[in-house]
């Protein structure tokens, strides 16, 4: 009898017997094949999020509003080449959901189909995306929801602030997580939420709550890898912690390598290179002679770049002359 072989990854239901069993959910993100492959050779990590961050620490916009389907396609297809376990989550863009409900199935069916996602993220719960969410879970898209700071709201929310920090918005925000459960999310990532407040709605939901930024009273925690390894060199949040400072190790290695180059200590002779068969070589020389000769002789050897000063664009002057 041939035995199934399926390949199986992390699934909603894990996550779900980890929330109750009160074991920490481990996410992070990944935007490549070799970096979704490294991580997801860690079995204890659960969830690989190709993340909107890719925008600020991939693509080197400011913020996550300019990242596209597009986008976040080419990257959804490129982690998921390298991710055979864990569950790979992908981020919809900025008004990804926002059109129509056709639209949103259209958007979210891409992001599984060809991206090859096994499930999505949303931000938010407006009353427009609830009912788009609960359209999208009764249509077989599983979701994981995303409250507090929620970056595609960067400009309404007037910068990166942490929410709920008031009674009311703590009850809007613990409503806004009871609403998504309701709609039927998976989860939801709680980011930049103050721990109490975190803490008091993991306890009121039967999803798991993962948090960044959002203390220990979460169900899971997630970071942007490039945080964590020290990549991003642009700023690291408050709640981010360097496990690894890649960004130093990238520019020594640099640094070597330029001046191996320059000291032409690279690439050392023979192991770093590849060689012609020496009793073959003084033929292969004559031959090359017997070439530029030919095409002296044709006149095709004379120096294009001779006269390089030819080719040199003007410099413009911002100085009027007038
Ligand atoms: O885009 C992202 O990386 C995220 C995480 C910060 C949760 O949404």
């Amino acid at each position: 009898m041939s035995k199934i072989t399926a390949r199986f990854h992390v699934s909603v239901v894990d996550l779900l017997k980890k929330k109750q069993a009160g074991t920490p959910i481990v996410m992070l993100t990944a935007y490549d094949y070799s970096m979704g492959k490294l991580i997801d050779q860690v079995e204890a990590v659960d969830v690989i999020l190709v993340g909107d961050s890719l925008g600020m620490v991939c693509l080197g916009h400011n913020d996550t509003i300019h990242v596209t389907l597009d986008d976040m396609l080419h990257h959804v297809k490129a982690v998921r080449r390298g991710v055979n376990r864990a569950m790979l989550l992908a981020d919809m863009p900025f008004m990804s959901m926002q059109i129509d409900h056709a639209t949103a199935v259209t958007n979210a069916t891409r992001m599984m189909q060809e991206g090859g996602a096994d499930a999505i993220k949303i931000e938010g719960a407006s009353p427009l995306l609830l009912e788009v969410t609960a359209h999208l879970v009764q249509s077989g898209i599983p979701v994981m929801g995303h409250l507090g700071f929620t970056p595609q709201c960067l400009q309404t929310m007037g910068g990166f602030k942490v929410q709920g920090k008031t009674l009311e918005s703590a009850q809007l925000l613990i409503d806004s997580a009871l609403k998504l459960q309701d709609a039927g999310v998976f989860g939801i990532i709680l980011e930049m939420v103050p721990s109490e407040v975190a803490q008091l709605i993991r306890d009121t939901l039967r999803i798991p709550t993962i948090g960044i930024g959002a203390g220990l009273g979460c169900d899971g925690q997630v970071l942007v890898t490039y945080d964590l390894i020290g990549q991003f060199p642009d700023f690291l949040p408050r709640f981010a912690r360097r496990y690894a400072n890649v960004g130093v190790t990238i520019q020594k290695a640099v640094t070597d390598f330029a001046q191996d180059v320059a000291t032409q200590r690279f690439p050392k002779e023979p192991d770093e290179s590849f060689h012609f068969d020496k009793a073959q070589l003084p033929a292969l020389t004559q031959y090359v002679h017997r070439r530029q000769a030919q095409r002296a002789e044709d006149g095709m050897e004379s120096d294009l770049y001779a006269d390089a000063q030819l080719y040199t664009p003007p410099v413009e002057s911002t100085v009027s002359s007038t």
